[in-house]
């Protein structure tokens, strides 16, 4: 999240220092405004964002035309910090001539048509946000063309099917966040081929199967979740090696224990076994454990009391090991929610 400000800052500035050095040449060299070049959007990109206005169905867009990068349509609508419309271009191509658009965000907009595949024929993309809208359709395996896309949110939409193992493409994603959908199916393999994700979100979908093996390579993930789904099988142990991992969210999975060392974790509703409390040691990024319906047993281990940034929620079902603790470490460690 933090990644949109700073890349929306840096293209405002350079659209705001284009203007300006386009400005001063104009006017000191030649005494007039008639060399200013407005830079454009090209006509087959014009084409490509009207059919993709077309198919989401996107009201407030207006007329696209050449100049749509330069229109008060694009560069906010913002009702409120949840519900905003935004297309950013970048306008620095051939010498300041030509717009490419960059991101494009509407977040909450009632949305209510299908994803478009022409979404993959904009290679300047660095982000698409569709955040809660009423989207349906599938994810197009053509996104998997952009060679320069970081964020694909379409969370809390109607997106049906699987995902496209054609996204493990996209090696530059940063963030896949398809939270709250009616996607369905295993997970790709290929989606081990994302190092650079930091946030896989995929929680509230219907995906089966098993979390696979190759997801191991996603080692710069710090969130990760996907309570929710029906996922069997054992926790994989690559888990441990998300060292920068500060958000693991398995909650209602169907998933079999032992959970592995080394892990932090939101682990619960675990068949078929009764595991001891898992070594957190190394976890010392680690935010907030929960603890919900668990069927843990023995002590909770004290150097939990020395993780600076801990909370933990402990929820109906775990009550036996909370009894079990002394009223100090209730007091140090714990923020007790009860269901
Ligand atoms: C836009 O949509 C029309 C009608 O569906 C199609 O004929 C045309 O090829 C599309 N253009 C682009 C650039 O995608
Ligand atoms: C587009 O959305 C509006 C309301 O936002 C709705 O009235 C209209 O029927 C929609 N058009 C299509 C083609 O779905
Ligand atoms: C482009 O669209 C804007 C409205 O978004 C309009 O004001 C402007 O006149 C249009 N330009 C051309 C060249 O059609
Ligand atoms: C950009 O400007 C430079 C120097 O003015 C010129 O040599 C070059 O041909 C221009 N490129 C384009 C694509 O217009
Ligand atoms: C995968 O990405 C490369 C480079 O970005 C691109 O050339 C290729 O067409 C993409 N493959 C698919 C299936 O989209
Ligand atoms: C992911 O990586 C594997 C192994 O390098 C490769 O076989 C596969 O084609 C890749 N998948 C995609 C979608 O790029
Ligand atoms: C979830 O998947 C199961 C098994 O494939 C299917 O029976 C069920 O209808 C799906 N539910 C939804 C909401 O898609
Ligand atoms: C973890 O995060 C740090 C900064 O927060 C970063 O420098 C590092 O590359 C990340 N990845 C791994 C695998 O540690
Ligand atoms: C964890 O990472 C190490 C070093 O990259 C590797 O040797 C090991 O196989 C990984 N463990 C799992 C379970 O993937
Ligand atoms: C707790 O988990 C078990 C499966 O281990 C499940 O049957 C039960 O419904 C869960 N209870 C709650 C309150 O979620």
């Amino acid at each position: 999240m933090a990644l949109w400000p700073s890349l929306l800052s840096k293209t405002f500035s350079v659209l705001v220092f284009g203007f300006v050095v386009l400005h001063c040449f104009a006017v000191d060299k030649f005494g007039s405004h008639a060399q200013v070049v407005t830079p454009l959007l090209p006509p087959d990109e014009v084409q490509i964002l009207q059919n993709i206005s077309n198919k989401l169905n996107i009201t407030n867009w207006a007329t696209i035309n050449r100049t749509s990068c330069d229109s008060a349509q694009w560069k906010q609508t913002s009702i409120d910090r949840k519900t905003q419309s935004m297309v950013t271009c970048n306008c620095k191509f051939e010498n300041g001539s030509v717009c490419h658009v960059t991101n494009i965000r509407v977040k909450r907009f009632n949305l209510n048509g299908v994803l478009p595949e022409e979404l993959g024929d904009l290679p300047h993309l660095l982000e698409i946000d569709l955040t809660r809208n009423y989207i349906s359709g599938t994810i197009p395996p053509r996104l998997a063309q952009l060679p320069k896309l970081q964020i694909l949110s379409l969370i809390v939409n109607r997106l049906t099917g699987p995902i496209p193992p054609e996204i493990g493409n996209i090696t530059t994603l940063e963030e896949l966040v398809l939270e709250d959908n009616l996607l369905g199916g295993p997970l790709p393999p290929d989606l081990g081929n994302l190092t650079s994700l930091r946030r896989l979100l995929l929680s509230a979908n219907n995906f089966t199967g098993t979390i696979p093996d190759t997801f191991g390579n996603l080692k710069n993930l710090n969130d990760f979740r996907i309570d929710g789904s029906e996922l069997s099988g054992k926790i994989p142990d690559f888990i441990g090696n998300w060292t920068n991992i500060t958000t693991l969210d398995l909650q209602g999975t169907s998933m079999e224990g032992p959970i592995p060392s080394t892990v932090s974790l939101r682990i619960s509703d675990l068949k078929g076994s009764s595991p001891t409390f898992p070594d957190l040691k190394h976890m010392t990024k680690m935010e907030i454990l929960i603890l919900r319906n668990c069927s843990m047993t023995g002590s909770i281990p004290e150097y939990l009391g020395n993780m600076a940034y801990l909370n933990i929620l402990v929820r109906s079902g775990c009550f036996q090991t909370i009894l079990d603790m002394s009223y100090e470490m209730l007091l140090v460690m714990f923020y007790i929610i009860t269901t």
